[in-house]
């Protein structure tokens, strides 16, 4: 399949996975590689620019097709080493980036010196007109249904991804509740010009993590997970386990006066304890509605194959049939 998208990045498929804390490793995005999309290295889930120059490397060796690294930027008080980051990024000869966060801007100028392609995750149209306008190549837009950060305007993908169609001139991607080819075809339909997927991508044999976490998604439903941090302005998805519903209880109870120190238990640290130990209930783990679509823990080769297919089959025939009565 041919998309400006598959065209930006020179990948086969227009298949993306998203960033992911302490899951997007040279593993997965090796793995993605190798099937034809786009793997993503996390750099936040390195401790420090020379692990993650080692991650690109180690990620080299496991492919020879294009792969990129997310970069999250947080609001936070402690800013990690940016600079040092993109400095592995560049060395590293690393092509594609996707930006998440705050506004990417004041780094664009030093990515697209280095001819790398930058896509930005975005939950708002205006967000993605703002990354449009500084210049980034593409936009990744995440519905409410997503995984993670999906902002604080809940809008879901169906009006989302039409609304951003209607406005932008760079390709998008659709990201938030894709699991299928139903969502590839879906997405292609309603203007985008390929998918990002997040949780789907936890539930394959090369996500390094924890069985325990790929099992948790596989049991779920699409009404389990919790929208967590709304008081804070820092909405987060997550899957519901006995810490989220404490977290839920603590800002019910303390209501407009919630810190973040109040639930710092519940979220701090907490990701490799649930990633590499399989303590489920450790703490708020980001977890899209789409757990109710994944019922397997294929190959990362397999899931892909299957989905492309299943898009093809759906372009093909059943929508074809249709229109030829
Ligand atoms: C466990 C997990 C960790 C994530 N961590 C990050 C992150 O560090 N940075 C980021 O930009 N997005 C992160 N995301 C969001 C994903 O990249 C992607 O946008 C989202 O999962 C898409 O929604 P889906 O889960 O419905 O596919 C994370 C998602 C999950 C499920």
């Amino acid at each position: 399949m041919k998309t400006r998208i598959t065209e930006l990045f020179g990948i086969e498929h227009p298949i993306i996975q998203g960033g992911m804390h302490h899951v997007g490793y040279a593993e997965l995005a090796a793995a993605v590689a190798n099937a034809g999309g786009l793997g993503i290295i996390t750099a936040l889930t390195q401790p420090s620019p020379e692990a993650l120059a080692e991650e690109i490397r180690r990620c080299r060796e496991m492919t020879d097709k294009p792969f990129g690294v997310n970069l999250t930027f947080l609001p936070s008080v402690k800013q990690p080493d940016y600079p040092g980051y993109i400095e592995a990024i560049i060395r590293g000869g690393v092509k594609a980036v996707e930006t998440a966060g705050n506004n990417p801007q004041k780094w664009l100028p030093i990515l697209k010196e280095n001819g790398i392609k930058v896509i930005h995750k975005c939950t708002a149209v205006r967000h993605a007109l703002k990354a449009e306008a500084i210049g980034c190549d593409a936009v990744s837009v995440d519905g409410f249904e997503c995984g993670g950060h999906p902002g604080e305007d809940d809008v879901p993908n169906f009006i989302l991804l039409p609304r951003a169609a209607e406005e932008l001139k760079i390709p998008f991607v659709a990201s938030g509740g894709m699991a299928d080819g139903r969502s590839l075809a879906a997405a292609l339909a309603l203007g985008a010009e390929g998918m990002n997927m997040g949780t789907r991508f936890i539930a394959t044999q090369e996500a390094p993590v924890h069985e325990n976490v790929k099992q948790a998604i596989v049991a779920a439903s699409e009404l389990d997970t919790r929208l967590v941090m709304r008081p804070l302005r820092n909405t987060e998805r997550v899957m519901n386990n006995a810490a989220v519903e404490r977290l839920l209880e603590k800002e019910k109870r303390l209501g407009a006066s919630i810190k973040f120190e109040d639930i710092v238990e519940e979220v701090a640290g907490v990701y490799p304890r649930i990633m590499k130990t399989g303590e489920m209930d450790a703490g708020a783990w980001s977890c899209g509605m789409v757990a109710g679509l994944i019922h397997d823990i294929p190959t990362v080769q397999q899931l892909i194959d299957r989905i492309m297919a299943e898009a093809e089959g759906i372009i093909r025939e059943r929508l074809t049939k249709m229109l030829n009565g």
